[in-house]
């Protein structure tokens, strides 16, 4: 009878007041490769039957940690996934276990995963489990860019800004001819990164690289300086007189076009009115004729 006691209580009262369901979390944190799958372990342990089952997993994003998503939802029988990650996400032992799959994984899946379950009529203590996800990838083609004054002394910044990557990329700039040599960077946030050249002289033409590289891999891109040297300073003078010499003499030729011009011009005006005298003339002088011939 005691014995029978024993095998009973759990379904009796013992289950609503000392027996309760456990969740544990075999891992707290892991580390995917984006693209490669990744199983989230979520054990459980209760003495119910497992009819009303219920799991819910939830996933705050690091990239917008106050929109939690619900991952996947088994509920009486049923899953539910997200509709953002349908055909990437399963249960992979429910209802034994409360682990699931994550196929084909993606930087935005990273974040903080929360497996709940329950098991009515048991209580959960603590029914929820929780762990870090990191998605972890190769640096993106960083974009090369300058931007500034490329005369002889003037300065020139180099900027290199890399879209992806997980851990966040180093970024480095070298110049490599004639030979290499590598440039202070100054970051701008965690994900660009600057030189500065000031007082640029010839020698500062040349390739120069920007390198974007993590624990997975290095992307590069290049910029090609060239430094545009304005003619010799004393040559410049003489090109300056040179200059001013030939305006001058073309200013003068003007000026005689002009005077020139005006003269000309008002003797026309004086020939002009001539021929207009001698057009009025004529008409004077042909009116007559053309009269007589209407009244012929
Ligand atoms: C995940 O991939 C495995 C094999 O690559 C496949 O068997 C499984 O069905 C996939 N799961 C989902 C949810 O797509
Ligand atoms: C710029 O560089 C030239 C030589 O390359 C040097 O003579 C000059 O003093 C420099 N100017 C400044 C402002 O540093
Ligand atoms: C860089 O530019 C110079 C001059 O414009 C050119 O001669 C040289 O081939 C270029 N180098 C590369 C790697 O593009």
């Amino acid at each position: 009878m005691r014995y029978d006691d024993l095998s009973v209580c759990p379904y009796l009262l013992g289950c609503e007041t000392s027996a309760a369901l456990r969740v544990t979390m075999r891992e707290s944190s892991l580390e995917v490769v984006q693209g490669d799958f990744v199983i989230l372990p979520c054990s459980f342990f209760t003495t119910s039957p497992l009819s009303r089952l219920n799991v819910i997993w939830t996933l705050a994003p690091f990239s917008s940690p106050e929109s939690p998503i619900q991952v996947i939802v088994y509920d009486h029988g049923q899953v539910i996934e997200d509709p953002s990650l349908i055909g990437r996400v399963a249960f992979a032992g429910i209802p034994w276990s409360a682990d699931i799959i994550l196929n084909d994984t993606r930087i935005s899946d990273a974040g903080i995963y929360r497996c709940m379950v329950n098991n009515p009529p048991e209580a959960g203590d603590p029914g929820i489990g929780e762990l870090v996800l990191t998605v972890l990838a190769p640096p993106s083609l960083p974009a090369c860019q300058w931007d500034g004054d490329i005369e002889l002394g003037g300065s020139v910044t180099l900027s290199c800004t890399v879209a992806e990557g997980v851990p966040a990329p180093e970024i480095h700039w070298d110049k490599l001819n004639p030979e290499e040599i590598s440039l202070p960077v100054n970051m701008e946030g965690d994900l660009s990164g600057t030189v500065q050249i000031v007082n640029v002289s010839s020698q500062t033409s040349g390739l120069y690289r920007c390198s974007a590289s993590n624990v997975l891999g290095t992307q590069n891109c290049y910029v090609n300086l060239s430094i545009y040297s304005p003619p010799e300073r004393s040559s410049g003078i003489l090109q300056g007189v040179l200059l001013t010499l030939s305006m001058t003499l073309v200013l003068l030729a003007l000026l005689v076009l002009v005077l020139w011009l005006h003269r000309t011009g008002q003797d026309g005006k004086w020939k002009d009115g001539k021929d207009e005298e001698d057009e009025c003339y004529n008409e004077i002088r042909y009116t007559p004729s053309l009269m007589k011939r209407s009244f012929v």
